[in-house]
């Protein structure tokens, strides 16, 4: 929508601003026209628009950002452009670290890219690296300063040497913004509970329990057991504050602009450092209603909209990732609606899918997993997921009952079976895991524990049964194959590549022993990875496993996400696939989620497309003999195809 005031308003700010009328500025002019009529009219929405300030401050941010913007940044944002989507390309593939776990600091971060690189990962995510205090940190997600990064991993010149790194090889950097909530160690937080108006207004400040009373009876808890309800007193004020996490991080105040100005200049010093993938943290929680259960309320959205609108003006090279661990219906909304589509989140986790992966490799079923695809399948051409397995988080069973009753088995029986499955409670369980925040009130319970123990790992090599270890390692390489081809960024968790097991330490450490999501988050021990150069250990299976799955995913283009995933038809509950398909490449990924032999029939070839003459397993290497439609194409435990025509 063309607006000549806003336009006019705009030729004023950019004659002020000296920018040059170069070719790059232009294209910045464009992006502006374009996009802020929809800015004004969402910051009106949500600010009121008798609020001149709110859009006069919001172009503020937007010329600041850009002005500072660097130079060979700006030029990287339009070769971005250029390229279509360059965050769908079948050539990105991640891994999520912590600085300190993983490398000690980030200076020491560079001397273990080539590792990195060797795997095939050319996309970082710097797990919080932000200063949060030690003992109250929710690893690194209380964060007490946005700009400081925190002494225990270096600088904030440290990070801009590491990034330099990681530019000369081409590899791209994700970082994390936690809008949702501060540490009570921020100043913000420091200033409220001595009592400034000013600061108490970023929060949400209670006199009594009456407010907090009523909002809790319909809100959702999100550590019951370690910081159970969703307001904590402040005896200083002789208060009550929101704090949804933990009592230690305080919910910021969407409702006033300057929380919002605040955030949006946080997001741009990220952009400006150079940041490819911006990870917001918890956005479903940015906005709380009354009688709500206060996630995913249509003013979140709204939030996450203008903070797209704004970066697609002054730092468009910077992608969007939005953390929203929510319901299948809800998740789609995160990618924008209407005319938004694509104008929201470039990328969403795809914890549904990851979750139902879990669910299939439990039961030996994949019905769950296909019920639920209808769902996730609507994604707008132009955004794309964050496929993963394990990652810092514990595992939600959260996808619809209805999904699991589709499949026909009772939803209660069901979470049951698979909470006692992962936690080792089932006697004929090898996973070995643990059950997070378990409520009692609601029967509730999620999932901790390393992929490599999840799929039993750990009790095959207490075991010591050679043939259980190396199920095991069939069924981490089967997760990690159906994640790598599905379509979107694959996302390793550092430590899975050589099959790290849950590390029980943290229960000796004060700070860490209240959250047994601590158990999945190794300090890597660099002689247990030295090991993946050897063949007589576990650790050399699964890296060159995975690292050849990453491999075959990078010489295919036809895995790049363009919308192009077929699901293939279940003739088998034990079995499923998909067809990943583009003019001229078809790939046929199967699995068999079973611990036992399986069949499918050729006929399900031909379903989905022209049946091939001739196809090749990329994955042993070997050609496969089509049969006729009857016959069978085989499956020993927990074995994936990765078809191609020959
Ligand atoms: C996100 C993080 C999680 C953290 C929470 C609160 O969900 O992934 O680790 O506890 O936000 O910040």
């Amino acid at each position: 929508m063309y607006n000549r005031k806003l336009i006019d308003l705009f030729n004023k700010r950019y004659k002020k601003s000296k920018l040059k009328s170069e070719a790059i500025n232009q294209a910045f002019k464009e992006r502006f026209i374009s996009n802020i009529s929809e800015i004004k009219a969402i910051s009106d929405e949500l600010y009121g628009n008798s609020n001149e300030d709110v859009f006069e401050e919001i172009l503020n941010s937007i010329f600041s950002a850009y002005q500072e913007r660097a130079p060979d940044l700006k030029k990287l944002d339009l070769e971005k452009e250029k390229k279509d989507g360059w965050f769908l390309s079948n050539d990105l593939a991640g891994m999520s670290l912590y600085v300190d776990r993983f490398a000690g600091n980030l200076e020491n971060l560079p001397k273990h890219l080539p590792y990195l690189e060797n795997l095939g990962i050319n996309l970082l995510h710097l797990m919080p690296i932000f200063e949060s205090p030690e003992g109250e940190s929710d690893g690194g997600y209380a964060v007490s300063n946005y700009r400081k990064v925190d002494p225990r991993f270096g600088t904030l010149d440290d990070l801009k040497s590491f990034h330099k790194e990681l530019r000369k090889k081409d590899m791209y950097l994700m970082i994390d913004i936690v809008i949702n909530h501060t540490s009570t160690h921020h100043e913000w937080a420091k200033k409220a509970r001595a009592g400034n108006k000013k600061y108490m207004d970023y929060y949400y400040f209670y006199e009594d329990r009456q407010i907090p009373d009523q909002m809790e009876l319909s809100m959702p808890e999100v550590f019951p057991e370690s910081s159970p309800g969703n307001f904590s007193y402040v005896k200083e004020l002789d208060q009550w504050v929101m704090s949804v996490f933990h009592n230690y991080q305080w919910d910021l105040n969407f409702r006033n602009p300057e929380v919002f100005i605040e955030m949006l200049n946080n997001i741009f010093f990220y952009a400006n450092l150079g940041v490819d993938i911006i990870r917001i943290d918890a956005p479903a929680f940015i906005w709380k209603e009354m009688g709500t259960n206060c996630q995913n309320l249509p003013q979140a959205h709204k939030i996450l909209q203008l903070i797209k609108l704004c970066n697609e003006i002054a730092s468009p090279g910077m992608a969007i990732l939005g953390e929203a661990i929510v319901a299948p219906a809800e998740i789609m909304n995160y990618f924008g609606k209407g005319r938004f589509a694509t104008h929201e989140c470039d990328f969403a986790y795809n914890a549904t899918h990851m979750a139902l992966q879990w669910d299939a490799l439990a039961t030996g079923d994949t019905r769950v997993m296909m019920a639920a695809q209808s769902e996730i399948m609507g994604k707008p051409l132009g955004t794309t997921w964050l496929n993963y397995t394990r990652c810092h988080d514990d595992i939600g069973l959260g996808y619809d009952d209805a999904m699991i009753q589709q499949a026909g088995l009772d939803p209660y029986l069901h979470r049951t079976y698979l909470k006692n499955y992962f936690s080792g409670t089932s006697p004929n369980s090898p996973a070995k895991g643990a059950l997070f925040g378990v409520n009692p009130k609601t029967n509730d319970a999620r999932i901790s524990g390393t992929l490599a123990s999840l799929c039993g790992l750990e009790t095959a090599k207490a075991m010591g049964s050679n043939e259980i270890i190396e199920l095991s390692i069939q069924k981490i390489l089967l997760m990690q194959a159906h994640s790598f081809f599905l379509g979107g960024v694959p996302m390793l968790f550092y430590g899975d590549e050589v099959g790290y097991e849950n590390d029980y330490t943290y229960l000796q450490d004060e700070a860490k022993s209240y959250d047994n999501r601590w158990m999945h988050r190794p300090v890597i021990d660099w002689s247990k990875n030295e090991l993946s150069k050897n063949a007589d250990y576990t650790e050399h299976s699964v890296f060159s496993g995975t690292q050849k799955l990453l491999k075959i995913r990078k010489s295919l283009s036809v895995i790049a996400d363009k919308k192009n995933l077929y699901w293939l038809q279940n003739h088998n509950n034990a079995i499923c696939g998909y067809l990943r398909h583009s003019d001229n490449q078809n790939v046929y990924c199967l699995f068999n989620f079973s611990e036992s032999e399986q069949n499918i029939t050729f006929y399900v070839l031909g379903e989905a497309s022209k049946r091939p003459a001739k196809l090749k397993d990329l994955w042993t290497g070997k050609s496969i003999p089509i049969g006729h439609d009857h016959e069978n194409l085989h499956f020993k435990p927990y074995q994936f195809y990765l078809l191609t025509e020959q």
